[in-house]
């Protein structure tokens, strides 16, 4: 290859910085120049007072869960899950500078596939499209399940979806109070919290 083109390739894959925000993301990874609208309602909904073990299941380069560190003091750790390498190295290099007392891990992972441990609260912006761009509800399904085999009882999870997607069904299987937080712009918050006997 032209030695020129591959070095013009190389510069538009470098990380650059999200807005005027710290984070950094690159091209090919989810929103990767814009803070996604969903997630940034669901970052001004977090409940300030969520405390324990957290989990940010599809994290993407780490937008959800610094906005967790920022606004929840109580938290003791906050593990991210993702299934994009790239994605992930960025959620790292994001998260050293406002980790403060909270333990963070990273995992390269499935979430389909379910979760390792088990987690107080749980935030997610679920993914709803398949490579291709049709709707795959049946993903966001998926994590909404896992959420709740995750949680401990009295767990919380915060989500985000794009409004039309038909997550209720799903949530009113696995958790026993389900409340809509917020709507707009086309997006719901929805908090669900598992009982003692859910899932
Ligand atoms: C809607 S995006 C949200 C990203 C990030 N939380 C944000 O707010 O910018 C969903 C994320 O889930 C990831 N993802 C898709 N399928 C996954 C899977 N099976 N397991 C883990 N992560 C997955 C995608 O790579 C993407 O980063």
């Amino acid at each position: 290859m032209n030695p020129g083109v591959a070095e013009q390739w190389r510069e538009l894959d470098r990380p650059s910085r999200v807005g005027k925000s710290d984070l950094l993301s690159r091209p090919g990874v989810f929103a990767w120049d814009r803070v996604d609208p969903g997630s940034r309602l669901l970052s001004e909904h977090l409940p300030a007072d969520l405390q324990g073990d957290a989990a940010d299941l599809g994290a993407g380069y780490g937008y959800l869960s610094a906005q967790l560190l920022r606004r929840c003091p109580g938290l003791r750790a906050v593990d991210l899950y993702e299934a994009d390498q790239r994605a992930l190295d960025l959620a790292r290099q994001n998260l050293g500078e406002v980790a403060g007392a909270a333990a963070l891990d990273f995992y390269w992972h499935d979430v389909c596939a379910g979760l390792p441990k088990k987690y107080d609260c749980i935030v997610s912006n679920p993914p709803f499209h398949a490579h291709t761009g049709e709707d795959r509800p049946d993903l966001g399904r998926t994590f909404l399940r896992q959420a709740g085999i995750a949680l401990r009882p009295g767990g919380r999870l915060l989500l985000v979806a794009n409004r039309h997607l038909p997550y209720e069904a799903t949530l009113s299987k696995g958790f026993s109070k389900v409340r809509q937080m917020a709507q707009a712009q086309g997006f719901k918050v929805i908090e669900a919290i598992r009982g003692a006997g859910d899932v």
